[in-house]
């Protein structure tokens, strides 16, 4: 670990080869020169060869002495030589041109192979704008297009027992009067039972009776349905319409309902027969509670709790 450490070399593989490559030019160079000097010994040794020793001293070819032939042979060769060091192999030969070539498709590849990583980079920076830019559209759009909250609103005891004998099974003052303030105003939409449970109709607000009957008889001024839907659609134009009961109706709208304003009786009411359904609070998040104690107006403790739809 603690070891002499590795000398790095600061040379990279590109500026070796190049060294590699000079030392090679300087040999080729160096054996030129060797040659042209052993070229002038020699050519030196064979005019003595025949002038001082007399080899070949009768060896004539078109009156010219033999030596001068062997010279110029010779010349041709260092000539030959000189051309394939500073011509032919004035780009280290073929070898050479082609590792200078693989390294240029080679460069070319790096390039295009980053061009490609850019272009992916860039394609994938732009598919998620506009996949961005899309799920806001949506929402912007389902904003729009949602401008009013189905409100389902309901008194239920701790086993959600909610009525029996189409009748409500306690009397909780403050809980009527929070049940008017809400609903002031607005669309109630309700059960043919439950409708039938009210003495009178509640004054300012727009009742829809849902029924399956086709000739079900009701006062002017109550609208009447034969289904759930038919009652959201009368009552589009409210910004919160209330499913106000009773139990049957209520399990329908669970599934579409944005908001539930529950008043919690603090108490089980096992004689009941009718009950709200269980609230999933995987799907339902209390947003708020209040909660009132029993006194002499009331018997029984209750919470005001708000759940909105996750
Ligand atoms: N604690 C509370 O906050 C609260 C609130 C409201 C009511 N309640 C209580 O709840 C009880 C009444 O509830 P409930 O469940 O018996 O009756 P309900 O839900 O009020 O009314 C049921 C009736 O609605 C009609 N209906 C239901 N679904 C329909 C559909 N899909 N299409 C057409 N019509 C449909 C049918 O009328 P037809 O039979 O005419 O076809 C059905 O008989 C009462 O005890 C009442 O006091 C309690």
């Amino acid at each position: 670990m603690f070891g002499k450490k590795k000398q790095i070399s600061t040379i990279d593989k590109d500026q070796l080869e190049l060294i590699e490559n000079a030392q090679k030019r300087i040999k080729q160079k160096k054996r030129l020169y060797i040659h042209f000097v052993i070229f002038l010994i020699g050519s030196v040794l064979l005019i003595l060869s025949e002038t001082v020793l007399g080899i070949g001293k009768n060896l004539k070819i078109a009156g010219i002495n033999w030596f001068v032939f062997a010279i110029i042979g010779w010349l041709f060769l260092l000539i030959y030589h000189f051309v394939s060091v500073f011509i032919t192999n004035k780009f280290m030969g073929k070898a050479w041109e082609k590792q200078q070539l693989d390294k240029l498709v080679n460069q070319q590849q790096n390039r295009i192979e980053k061009l490609k990583q850019n272009f992916l980079k860039e394609e994938t920076k732009m598919a998620q704008t506009q996949a961005y830019n899309e799920s806001k559209a949506d929402v912007v759009s389902s904003e729009k297009k949602k401008t009013s909250e189905l409100t389902i609103i309901v008194a239920a005891g701790e086993n959600n027992a909610i009525g029996k004998d189409n009748k409500l099974i306690w009397h909780l003052s403050d809980d009527l009067k929070h049940f008017k303030a809400l609903t002031n105003g607005h669309h109630i939409i309700m059960g043919r039972k439950t409708f039938e449970s009210f003495p009178k109709p509640l004054p300012n607000r727009t009742h829809i009776v849902i029924t399956r009957q086709k000739d079900y008889q009701v006062p002017d001024g109550i609208i009447t349905v034969n289904s759930l839907e038919d009652a959201l659609d009368a009552a589009r134009f409210d910004t919160q319409p209330f499913i106000i009961g009773g139990g049957e109706i209520y399990k329908q709208a669970m599934s579409i309902a944005d908001k539930i304003e529950i008043t919690r009786v603090h108490s089980v009411f096992e004689n009941a027969d009718t009950f709200f359904p269980d609230i999933d609070k995987t799907k339902w998040k209390e947003v708020n509670r209040t909660t009132h104690e029993a006194d002499e107006k009331h018997a029984y403790a209750f919470s005001f709790i708000t759940y909105l739809k996750m």
